[in-house]
């Protein structure tokens, strides 16, 4: 039987490896990453925030991910990324998404808890196996490339998601995963990597709560950060920002080098190319290969 996002997930808990979620806007992004993971034969999670798949399509995005698990027998999954309201949530649940982030991470606690948990409950009352991930702490909204840190973003000691909060958060709302701010931050600095990660604070929320725990904003961050942030308990692992620029470089490129080029499948090509590059380089890198 063909394994579940819940059970790949468990699987990468357990081996102290994290699987690569990666968000795309277009189609060439979605086989960017496939081709990636299937040259690896890992599994992978497609994210759409809710700009991205309002581009998409909310349904036709959730449709073609299950289309490549169907057609190819193979462990890729949906992901309604960072989804800020109990409305957008329940669309992405109808819609067929195998898993959806409730963003409170700016609302004050007992707000965020409260809605998470009635996120949890429309996803139990869905009929189908969908997993939800709540979120502690405000890192930044957007995938971008940055001039400076987004402001009011959990960076300091003082900030981060305490194991307290964290133990409190899910046992009260019930999710699946769970995302602590340990200071990364949406979108990468344009002229250094972004700060390190709080590893220490890491292992203790990760020693506090069972559930596989996710790494938002990886966009920008040195490998070896990475790797420790996986060593110290983080499942799953988001990168964004760094697939768009790799996607803008290489697109600029294409159509100054194909001037008369009309036709979007042959411009796009060498973006695809270089996005299932650096997908691998991330894979392997998650997968401590
Ligand atoms: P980056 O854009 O920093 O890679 O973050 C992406 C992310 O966390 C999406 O959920």
């Amino acid at each position: 039987m063909q394994k579940t996002l819940k059970d790949c997930l468990a699987e990468a808990k357990i081996a102290k490896r994290a699987i690569g979620h990666f968000n795309i806007s277009t189609i060439d992004g979605l086989w960017a990453i496939f081709n990636a993971a299937r040259a690896l034969d890992l599994p992978v999670v497609i994210g759409a925030s809710e700009g991205e798949r309002d581009f998409i399509g909310v349904k036709q995005t959730a449709l073609l991910v299950r289309s490549l698990r169907e057609e190819y027998d193979y462990p890729i999954f949906a992901n309604a990324d960072h989804t800020y309201s109990l409305e957008r949530c329940k669309e992405a649940i109808d819609a067929g998404y195998d898993s959806v982030i409730f963003d409170g991470a700016k609302l004050p606690l007992e707000e965020n808890i409260k809605i998470t948990k009635e996120v949890v409950a429309y996803a139990r009352a869905s009929g189908r196996e969908v997993l939800v991930e709540g979120e502690l702490g405000y890192i930044g909204q957007s995938s971008q490339v940055l001039d400076a840190l987004p402001s009011g973003a959990a960076l300091s000691e003082s900030e981060l998601t305490t194991p307290e909060d964290a133990v409190r958060f899910v046992k009260e709302t019930g999710v699946d995963c769970f995302s602590p701010a340990i200071g990364s931050v949406h979108g990468m600095l344009r002229s250094s990597h972004d700060p390190d990660l709080h590893i220490k604070r890491l292992s203790e929320v990760s020693s506090a709560v069972s559930l596989p725990l996710v790494l938002h904003g990886a966009s920008g961050l040195t490998d070896e950060t990475v790797r420790d942030a996986i060593a110290a308990g983080i499942s799953l692992v988001h990168v964004n920002t760094e697939l768009r620029v790799a996607w803008r470089n290489a697109l600029r490129l294409s159509l100054q080098e194909k001037e008369d080029e009309v036709a979007p499948y042959k411009i796009l090509r060498p973006a695809l190319s270089e996005m299932q590059k650096l997908v691998e380089k991330k894979l392997r890198l998650f997968a401590g290969l």
